[in-house]
């Protein structure tokens, strides 16, 4: 079996003395061993965070850049991660595809270095409600994959996290049927457009307004094998979404 993950994306929330009740919950919360645990606050955060947090648990940025070093005002790089003990990173979130406005090539080029340097890349995708109601969201999301598996045939440090722009911070989760869906669908793309192995070992998240009430039922899906979670990374109940099989 793939083994249960959980990102928490604090987004551009906290501060020191917040991050810290966070990582002090955490470290003393009682969490399912089974379950791998990585958390993503502000890259201004990133030390305090990977100081304070028990091992165990895995830190990762929210972005990274694509150039080793030099003049890129604002970037930070993949080695300036590591160099800071920090294992993973996400990329490709829709807030960054829309706000920030990064393209599938720009994603899929800091995937490739980000695993090159040897950093796991939680790699976001998702569909705007348009797109759900014009019928186009395994294509919209598989074409954001494909982007990436252009550039990179090992996907064995990717993990892919399916997040519906309409149910990012509303409210208003995916029902376990359209989520399980478009996770059998992804599956199936990675079987046919990447390797059988692809398919069956990379974990496929599900994020969007995932909470405490509405994780048991998501995780019970047989391709939905864990969340990326927002808004409830920040609270004490972040604890028990890691828990949802127990
Ligand atoms: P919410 O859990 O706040 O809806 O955010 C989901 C998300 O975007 C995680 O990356």
């Amino acid at each position: 079996g793939r083994q249960f993950f959980v990102g928490g994306n604090f987004k551009m929330n906290g501060s020191v003395k917040t991050i810290k009740d966070i990582v002090s919950h955490l470290n003393s919360a009682k969490l399912d061993e089974s379950v791998e645990v990585v958390i993503a606050p502000p890259a201004l955060y990133l030390l305090l965070t990977r100081e304070h947090l028990r091992q165990g648990i895995e830190v990762a940025a929210q972005n990274v850049f694509d150039k080793p070093n030099g003049a890129f005002t604002g970037e930070i790089s993949v080695e300036q991660l590591k160099d800071s003990n920090i294992t993973w990173t996400l990329l490709g979130h829709s807030e960054r595809r829309v706000i920030l406005q990064e393209d599938d090539a720009f994603v899929a080029n800091k995937t490739k270095v980000a695993l090159d340097g040897g950093l796991g890349v939680i790699l976001c995708c998702g569909e705007s409600l348009e797109q759900r109601e014009a019928n186009k969201t395994i294509d919209v999301v598989t074409s954001q994959l494909k982007a990436v598996a252009d550039k990179c045939k090992d996907w064995s440090k990717i993990v892919i996290a399916y997040e519906p722009i309409w149910a990012i911070g509303t409210g208003k989760v995916a029902t376990t049927e359209q989520a399980q869906e478009v996770h059998a669908a992804i599956r199936d793309w990675l079987k046919k457009e990447v390797s059988g192995e692809a398919a069956e070992k990379t974990r496929i998240l599900y994020g969007g307004s995932v909470s405490e009430k509405n994780c048991k039922e998501l995780a019970k899906q047989p391709d939905i094998d864990g969340f990326l979670v927002g808004g409830a990374s920040l609270k004490p109940a972040f604890v028990d979404i890691i828990n949802a099989n127990q």
